[in-house]
Protein backbone atom coordinates (compact mmCIF):
# COMPACT_ATOMS: atom_id res chain seq x y z
CA UNK A 1 0.00 0.00 0.00
CA UNK A 2 1.66 3.04 -0.95
CA UNK A 3 1.51 6.05 1.26
CA UNK A 4 -0.81 8.33 -0.88
CA UNK A 5 -3.68 5.63 -0.49
CA UNK A 6 -4.41 5.14 3.20
CA UNK A 7 -7.50 4.21 2.55
CA UNK A 8 -8.75 2.27 -1.40
CA UNK A 9 -11.88 4.80 -1.58
CA UNK A 10 -12.96 7.90 1.10
CA UNK A 11 -16.05 8.50 0.83
CA UNK A 12 -17.62 11.85 1.41
CA UNK A 13 -20.95 12.32 2.56
CA UNK A 14 -22.61 15.95 2.28
CA UNK A 15 -24.67 16.59 5.63
CA UNK A 16 -25.10 20.01 5.40
CA UNK A 17 -28.25 22.11 6.29
CA UNK A 18 -28.75 25.09 5.40
CA UNK A 19 -31.51 27.83 6.18
CA UNK A 20 -34.98 27.70 4.54
CA UNK A 21 -36.06 28.14 2.17
CA UNK A 22 -32.30 27.19 0.55
CA UNK A 23 -31.99 23.13 -0.75
CA UNK A 24 -29.67 21.33 1.08
CA UNK A 25 -28.14 17.68 1.44
CA UNK A 26 -29.57 17.31 4.99
CA UNK A 27 -33.54 17.85 3.17
CA UNK A 28 -33.13 15.06 1.41
CA UNK A 29 -31.84 12.24 3.79
CA UNK A 30 -28.39 12.53 3.81
CA UNK A 31 -28.01 11.71 7.57
CA UNK A 32 -29.78 8.35 6.72
CA UNK A 33 -28.00 7.51 4.20
CA UNK A 34 -24.49 8.48 5.35
CA UNK A 35 -25.26 6.06 9.11
CA UNK A 36 -26.65 3.37 6.76
CA UNK A 37 -23.38 2.96 4.48
CA UNK A 38 -20.92 3.42 7.14
CA UNK A 39 -22.62 0.51 9.35
CA UNK A 40 -22.98 -1.38 6.25
CA UNK A 41 -19.59 -0.38 5.49
CA UNK A 42 -18.94 -2.13 8.81
CA UNK A 43 -20.86 -4.92 8.73
CA UNK A 44 -19.29 -6.07 5.57
CA UNK A 45 -15.67 -5.88 7.24
CA UNK A 46 -14.81 -3.16 4.65
CA UNK A 47 -13.24 -0.42 6.74
CA UNK A 48 -9.80 0.40 8.00
CA UNK A 49 -6.74 1.20 6.34
CA UNK A 50 -6.09 -0.25 2.89
CA UNK A 51 -10.31 -0.27 3.19
CA UNK A 52 -13.12 2.08 2.51
CA UNK A 53 -13.52 5.48 4.87
CA UNK A 54 -17.16 6.80 5.27
CA UNK A 55 -16.79 10.77 6.52
CA UNK A 56 -19.25 13.31 7.12
CA UNK A 57 -19.14 16.60 5.43
CA UNK A 58 -20.25 20.03 5.11
CA UNK A 59 -21.24 21.86 1.87
CA UNK A 60 -19.46 20.41 -0.98
CA UNK A 61 -21.31 23.13 -3.15
CA UNK A 62 -22.91 20.50 -5.30
CA UNK A 63 -25.50 21.91 -3.41
CA UNK A 64 -28.19 22.00 -6.98
CA UNK A 65 -27.88 17.71 -6.92
CA UNK A 66 -28.07 17.02 -3.77
CA UNK A 67 -27.99 14.73 -2.00
CA UNK A 68 -24.14 14.51 -2.95
CA UNK A 69 -21.33 12.22 -1.94
CA UNK A 70 -17.94 11.94 -3.68
CA UNK A 71 -15.25 9.15 -3.63
CA UNK A 72 -11.46 9.57 -3.76
CA UNK A 73 -9.07 9.38 -4.76
CA UNK A 74 -11.38 8.74 -8.44
CA UNK A 75 -13.42 11.66 -7.56
CA UNK A 76 -16.59 10.27 -8.69
CA UNK A 77 -19.28 12.02 -7.80
CA UNK A 78 -22.86 10.75 -6.91
CA UNK A 79 -26.31 11.72 -5.83
CA UNK A 80 -28.85 9.01 -4.40
CA UNK A 81 -32.86 8.60 -3.47
CA UNK A 82 -32.37 5.71 -1.18
CA UNK A 83 -30.56 3.03 1.31
CA UNK A 84 -30.99 1.11 -2.40
CA UNK A 85 -28.95 3.46 -4.15
CA UNK A 86 -26.39 3.24 -1.38
CA UNK A 87 -26.14 -0.57 -1.49
CA UNK A 88 -25.32 -0.32 -5.18
CA UNK A 89 -22.88 2.44 -4.86
CA UNK A 90 -21.37 0.10 -2.31
CA UNK A 91 -21.44 -3.54 -4.05
CA UNK A 92 -20.37 -2.10 -6.96
CA UNK A 93 -18.14 0.84 -6.98
CA UNK A 94 -16.61 0.09 -3.07
CA UNK A 95 -16.53 -3.37 -3.84
CA UNK A 96 -15.92 -4.37 -7.28
CA UNK A 97 -14.55 -0.92 -8.60
CA UNK A 98 -17.75 -0.72 -11.44
CA UNK A 99 -18.53 3.01 -11.20
CA UNK A 100 -22.98 3.16 -10.83
CA UNK A 101 -23.23 4.92 -13.73
CA UNK A 102 -27.09 5.82 -13.29
CA UNK A 103 -25.96 7.23 -10.01
CA UNK A 104 -23.24 9.60 -11.36
CA UNK A 105 -23.87 13.63 -10.82
CA UNK A 106 -23.40 15.65 -13.59
CA UNK A 107 -20.22 17.73 -14.48
CA UNK A 108 -22.57 20.68 -14.58
CA UNK A 109 -24.60 20.41 -11.19
CA UNK A 110 -23.27 23.27 -9.50
CA UNK A 111 -24.53 25.12 -6.19
S1 LIG B 1 -25.78 21.36 1.00
FE1 LIG B 1 -24.90 19.52 0.20
S2 LIG B 1 -23.57 20.20 -1.36
FE2 LIG B 1 -24.31 22.02 -0.44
Amino acid sequence: MSSNSYFKHHVFFCLNQREAPRESCANHAAQEAFKHCKSAIKHAEMGGPGGVRISQAGCLDRCAGGPVMVVYPEAVWYTYVDNKDIDEIMQSHLKNGQVVERLRLGDDVGH
